[in-house]
């Protein structure tokens, strides 16, 4: 098909639902390591990886390897027959998950599976039902997801499932409570206590929050939110829940989760997108007790499929070999300090947060009223294209860059993605000041 016949194609019989970025979407032909190359032929530094999905470059050598002959060998026979490299994989994971406490899975095809099967799991083990959720958190496109999820463009339709309520993220730079860290107390974690009091039941089942949001903007709360959140969970009687499917395997840089960086251990992880490369496999892991809970029988037909497992086993197999979670780490440091730079330059640029090789850029109209730059991050995404870089966008309000390249990328492609974004903020830049 033509480029045009894509498009075309796209439009007429794909869900209108269906989000794309750019005011006309990139047709995207083929991928290799960091690299992208649209219809056009034309090739993009990829700082975005498919929705924080490519953890070990495009099409990586040494998985697709293994992803081939496994296909050559065993390709489907689900769960009602056992295969090695679904218990292989089960197996590696254990021996990784915090404290080595997290040692039962079960495995589905994308990141809202995961959490249903999460909350499922909390509510059989606990016997309640009442759930905790973030506000700005983003779980999913499923009916319970979506009223998982706190942000309202996410929700569609009615919101059916009761018993969810929403505290506050732990948002300073634009704090819910209008006060400063560290002066404020935590006050959004300690509210957690007041908002089960006043809106549950006072017994709940557990909270469900990411680590740091990812659809959300990359908001991340100080060290002491968690681990404040956590205790008065555990006093209702509730489980901690950590949705990893952004900030899992290692992207926040040398812990393999997420929830690590704040010497929390959840009672269960959920994860997808960056676990296998690209390879559908939704993952819940959860403490053996909590997976008891579960009683009767369940079946997933796709879940912990032969191929997908395989591609998730040599993943985690790569970026242990390969150190990735210590490049996380360094190379993190690196751009971030290079973002920092762009942020003394820009005035656009409101806030950095983020961690390891998750960085983010809130854009603002001015640093005073911080008024969402909306149209401004629009035009950043479209100049980022010309620049040929691929970047996210995120926030609650549509004005977060969300940069998340593979986890083996050098200071090189840093160094050369920075100076593209900074032409792209360039541009956008001088296109307002031309509109004045
Ligand atoms: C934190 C988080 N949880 C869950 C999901 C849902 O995953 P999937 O799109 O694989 O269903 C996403 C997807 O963006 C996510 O970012």
């Amino acid at each position: 098909m033509t480029k045009d016949e894509i498009l075309l194609a796209q439009k007429e019989h794909l869900f209108p639902s269906v989000f794309h970025y750019y005011k006309t979407p990139l047709v995207i032909e083929r991928a290799k390591d960091q690299y992208v190359w649209d219809a056009d032929g034309n090739q993009y530094l990829d700082f975005f990886g498919g929705i924080v999905t490519i953890s070990v470059g495009h099409c990586n050598d040494t998985v697709n390897r293994k992803v081939h002959a496994q296909m050559d060998k065993l390709q489907h026979v689900s769960t009602v027959f056992a295969t090695e490299p679904q218990v292989a994989l089960a197996k590696k994971i254990a021996s990784i998950t915090p404290g080595g406490q997290l040692t039962k899975a079960f495995f589905t095809n994308s990141g809202t599976e995961a959490n249903e099967t999460a909350i499922l799991a909390a509510r059989c083990y606990t016997g309640a039902s009442e759930i905790i959720a973030l506000r700005h958190s983003y779980h999913g496109r499923s009916s319970m997801a979506m009223a998982l999820t706190g942000n309202s463009t996410w929700r569609l339709g009615p919101i059916t499932q009761p018993g969810i309520v929403h505290a506050h993220n732990a948002y300073c730079y634009r704090c819910p409570f209008g006060l400063k860290y560290p002066d404020c107390g935590v006050k959004c974690a300690e509210d957690v206590d007041e908002l089960i009091r006043t809106t549950t039941s006072g017994h709940i089942a557990g909270i469900i929050a990411e680590p740091i949001q990812g659809v959300g903007g990359f908001v991340t709360p100080p060290k002491e939110y968690y681990p404040i959140v956590d205790k008065i969970i555990r006093n209702y009687g509730g489980i901690f829940i950590s949705d990893e499917v952004q900030t899992g395997w290692g992207r926040t840089g040398a812990k393999w989760f997420g929830i690590e960086q704040w010497g929390v251990t959840p009672d269960i992880i959920t994860s997808a997108k960056g676990l296998a490369n690209g390879s559908p496999v939704g993952l819940t892991v959860a403490k053996p007790a909590i997976a008891d809970g579960l009683k009767g029988v369940q079946i997933s037909t796709f879940g912990g499929n032969p191929v997908t497992s395989t591609a998730a086993k040599a993943v985690i197999d790569f970026i242990e070999e390969n150190n990735l979670r210590i490049n996380a780490a360094e190379t993190g440091a690196y751009l971030r300090g290079k973002l920092e730079e762009l942020k003394e330059k820009h005035s656009l640029i409101g806030d950095v947060r983020g961690m390891g090789l998750m960085q983010a850029l809130e854009l603002v109209e001015d640093r005073t009223s911080k008024a969402p730059a909306v149209a401004a991050t629009a035009a950043v995404m479209e100049a980022a294209r010309e620049n040929r870089i691929l970047i996210g966008k995120g926030g609650l309000y549509g004005n977060v860059i969300r940069i998340t390249p593979p986890l083996n990328i050098s200071k090189t492609d840093v160094d050369e993605f920075v100076g593209r974004l900074d032409a792209s903020l360039m541009a956008t830049r001088q296109t307002a000041e031309t509109r004045v």
